[in-house]
């Protein structure tokens, strides 16, 4: 009889001490797509401070200073009282996540810690809590699909990306549904190894990149509609897409030219990120669903995502620009951020003086592979990295030759 209540009284002094502990929850725990929705929520800071804050991490192992991007805490409302919650859509970097929650103070800033606009970064001193693992699930599907015209007028390109190297096809008709033709796609990928130089090939800037697939839908009808999914039996389908094909003999053309977009992330991270990118998508958008069943290709000049080393820009830059990018022909040129390294053998001439470090050691390997454009323009990099690729190229549309080469 004794026995009992002493059991009884451990017990609450166990739960009186956890209950002074700070708190961390997550929900959902299993996402579907890029884009999907987690809330984060909080509870027990005690003497919250202005400069708490909020990571991201991905893998969930990562060390506290190889954030993927962080938030303070007195975003939410609520925070003084030492609980609160934040929002916030994730990229699908085909690997876990986890939110950690850490007290930083003002005396504790570090003045040769700072992101390039000279922010000072979070400190990692005081952990306070690490929430569960997040997974996408997996089965539903490539991500970052876009389209580009191959050298073959009565072709589409389409490319995408997934989590691992097995087959993966692209399967399209007239009809939503209707598959009339599929073929393979081809896919390739790239290695920390290949980055010239940190933060690319570093490990807060290099993450996995995933399998680039690389598929071609051939003898397309001239100027109609065509539906469009990409993936496998086994791994699972994207939803359907469609695109309106190339016609030779119309003689309108209708294009959208643009350079220097960038991604926009919500959360900061080591760089600056360009949240007018948002607008410049919405827009494109909305005067593409305008012009229904016509042609429309665009023409993005560098620089491409600003990503300069931080491989999971490039994830959120493809997620963004998926919604035009899938349904027209996205057309890029490659710009000094995505490339220069003063260590590149081949530098166009004009550019000996501006050289810089603009590409955050990626010496245009990202941009290499993640796009495939019209021609065969191919400059080695001097390294084992795969040759700079999509410099320089033309095609013809509604009876408009367009010629795009370096910015
Ligand atoms: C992600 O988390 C799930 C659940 O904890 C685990 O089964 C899976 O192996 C993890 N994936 C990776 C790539 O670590
Ligand atoms: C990154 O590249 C530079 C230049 O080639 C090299 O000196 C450095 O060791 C590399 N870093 C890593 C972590 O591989
Ligand atoms: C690129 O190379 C392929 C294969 O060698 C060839 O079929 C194609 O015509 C070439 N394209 C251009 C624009 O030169």
């Amino acid at each position: 009889m004794m026995k009992l209540p002493l059991f009884l009284l451990l017990i609450s002094l166990v739960t009186q001490t956890s209950l002074s502990e700070v708190t961390i929850s997550v929900t959902p725990t299993i996402l579907q797509k890029s884009g999907d929705i987690v809330t984060i929520s909080w509870s027990n800071v005690d003497s919250p401070s202005k400069l708490d804050w909020l990571g991201l991490y991905s893998p969930p192992d990562s060390p506290h200073d190889h954030f993927i991007g962080y938030k303070f805490l007195s975003s939410s409302p609520s925070w003084k009282s030492g609980s609160g919650s934040i929002s916030l859509p994730i990229t699908n970097l085909r690997s876990n996540y986890s939110f950690r929650i850490f007290h930083w103070t003002e005396s504790e800033i570090n003045p040769k810690l700072h992101d390039h606009d000279h922010n000072p970064l979070p400190g990692t001193a005081h952990l306070l809590a690490e929430s569960d693992v997040v997974v996408f699930e997996p089965g539903h599907g490539p991500e970052q699909i876009h389209l580009a015209y191959t050298d073959v007028e009565d072709e589409m390109r389409v490319m995408f990306v997934v989590g691992d190297g097995e087959e993966r096809s692209v399967k399209w008709g007239e009809r939503d549904g209707e598959w009339s033709r599929v073929s393979v796609a081809r896919v390739v990928r790239y290695e920390r190894e290949d980055m010239c130089d940190a933060p690319a090939n570093g490990s807060i800037g290099w993450r996995d990149p995933g399998w680039i697939h690389d598929g071609v839908m051939k003898d397309l009808k001239k100027g109609v509609r065509y539906y469009y999914q990409v993936g496998s039996d086994s791994k699972g389908w994207s939803t359907t897409q469609s695109f309106v094909s190339r016609n030779g003999d119309s003689d309108e053309t209708i294009a959208f030219l643009f350079g220097d977009m960038g991604t926009s992330t919500p959360y900061a991270t080591f760089i600056r990120t360009q949240d007018e990118s948002i607008a410049t998508m919405k827009w494109i958008l909305r005067d593409i669903e305008a012009i229904g069943d016509k042609h429309a290709f665009i023409s993005h000049i560098g620089d491409i995502s600003y990503a300069r080393g931080y491989s999971w820009l490039w994830d959120h830059f493809f997620t963004q620009v998926e919604p035009v990018a899938s349904k027209v022909p996205y057309h890029v040129c490659i710009g000094n951020h995505e490339y220069d390294w003063p260590l590149q053998p081949w530098k166009p001439d004009w550019a000996y003086a501006v050289y810089g470090t603009d590409g955050g050691g990626e010496c245009g390997v990202p941009y290499s592979l993640k796009f495939n454009m019209p021609g065969n323009s191919s400059e080695s990099t001097g390294t084992r990295a795969p040759a700079t690729r999509n410099l320089y190229y033309s095609f013809d549309t509604g009876g408009c030759t367009f010629c795009v080469h370096i910015n």
